[in-house]
């Protein structure tokens, strides 16, 4: 049976991971500092050890007691706005506790690591969809932090003969009525829309409506977290081999802020209180992956990430947040 550690398990990326391997029989030990997760999203059957990635000793003994296959990281600080404010943070837990973690891990004889990586690696895109070997110019430190602890994990991977996949995650979104985003401050777009439709915010703003994109607002590709997860079970099948080795997950299409608000008011059959604001500081135009390589090599496909499907979870999540009785299902 694998056993896998997942940091960051608590959170609302990791979680659904945990129970996609909880499913398909593995053991599953989480590390979380709960700094942004809660201890309620971790599913029954995973183990949630409450401690820091940076805890060289805390995690020594739970590798001392657990033999671990693989690791799963998860664990961040993935704010943008706050790491343009405050990088100093982002470059202590996205880089520097990653390190001890390693460190760490190498001395207890793990070698196969899976990290959530960001399309923020990328910057300001010059092919769009964007496959792997674009350029990496990251416009904000949250992205300089993730590309930088790629590169370590292909130094480790070369010094030490580790099995590494960076997934550089574009929009991670969606929901079911059980799981879904509760991050405080939320600043992911389709929460906030969500949240405006349900009555829990006065009105959702459009941050920047000058981009050069078709109709001002920018442009992401939307992909739904039950086809990241797949994709990380894929991988558990590909870790014999050493290297690095990094893949895209998104869809191949993106849509713009406008569009993301038609359709929440389709579904979710609310007038949503819709106002323009300004650009936010560290966001693209335009960010849409190229997933021909994730694809070809693990056979993945995004089976659940039509942008309907994702509001309709979305908005379920919300409403059972909410417990708003009068937003129509
Ligand atoms: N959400 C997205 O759209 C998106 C896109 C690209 C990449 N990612 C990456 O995916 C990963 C998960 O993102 P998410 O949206 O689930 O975020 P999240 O904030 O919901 O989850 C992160 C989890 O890590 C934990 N954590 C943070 N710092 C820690 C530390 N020092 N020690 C132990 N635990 C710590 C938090 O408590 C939380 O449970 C992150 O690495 C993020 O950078 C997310």
């Amino acid at each position: 049976m694998t056993t896998v550690l997942v940091t960051g398990g608590a959170g609302y990326i990791g979680s659904v991971c945990c129970r996609e391997l909880l499913s398909r029989g593995c053991t599953v030990e989480v590390v979380d500092n709960l700094s942004t997760g809660h201890a309620g999203a971790v599913p029954a059957g995973a183990k949630l050890h409450t401690i820091d990635i940076g805890d060289r000793q805390g995690l020594s003994a739970i590798l001392s007691k657990n033999k671990i296959d693989v690791v799963y990281h998860f664990a961040a600080k993935a704010l943008i706005t706050e790491s343009v404010r405050n990088p100093g943070a982002f470059f202590d837990v996205n880089v520097a506790r990653g390190v001890n973690m390693l460190e760490v891990l190498r001395e207890h004889g793990v070698r196969k690591f899976i990290f959530s990586s960001t399309a923020a690696v990328y910057g300001i895109t010059k092919v769009v969809p964007t496959p792997e070997d674009h350029s990496t110019d990251p416009i904000n430190p949250y992205g300089e932090s993730k590309l930088a602890f790629e590169r370590i994990l292909s130094w480790y991977a070369a010094a030490y003969g580790w099995s590494v996949m960076a997934f550089r995650y574009f929009n991670a979104s969606g929901g079911a009525a059980d799981w879904g985003e509760n991050h405080e401050p939320e600043t992911h777009v389709i929460p906030l829309l969500l949240q405006a439709a349900s009555g829990r915010r006065p009105f959702f703003e459009i941050c920047g409506t000058d981009y050069p994109t078709p109709d001002g607002s920018c442009l992401r590709d939307y992909v739904h977290v039950v086809d990241i997860a797949k994709a990380h079970l894929c991988a558990l099948q590909k870790m014999d081999r050493a290297g690095f080795h990094a893949y895209n997950i998104g869809t191949g299409t993106s849509r713009s802020v406008k569009e993301l608000c038609q359709v929440a008011e389709k579904i979710t059959k609310q007038k949503i209180n819709v106002r323009n604001g300004p650009r936010r500081p560290g966001d693209p135009a335009t960010l849409c992956a190229s997933p021909r390589k994730l694809m070809d090599e693990f056979q993945w496909g995004p089976k659940h990430s039509d942008l309907e499907e994702i509001i309709t979870g979305a908005w379920l999540w919300e409403r059972t947040q909410s417990g708003n009785l009068t937003a129509r299902a």
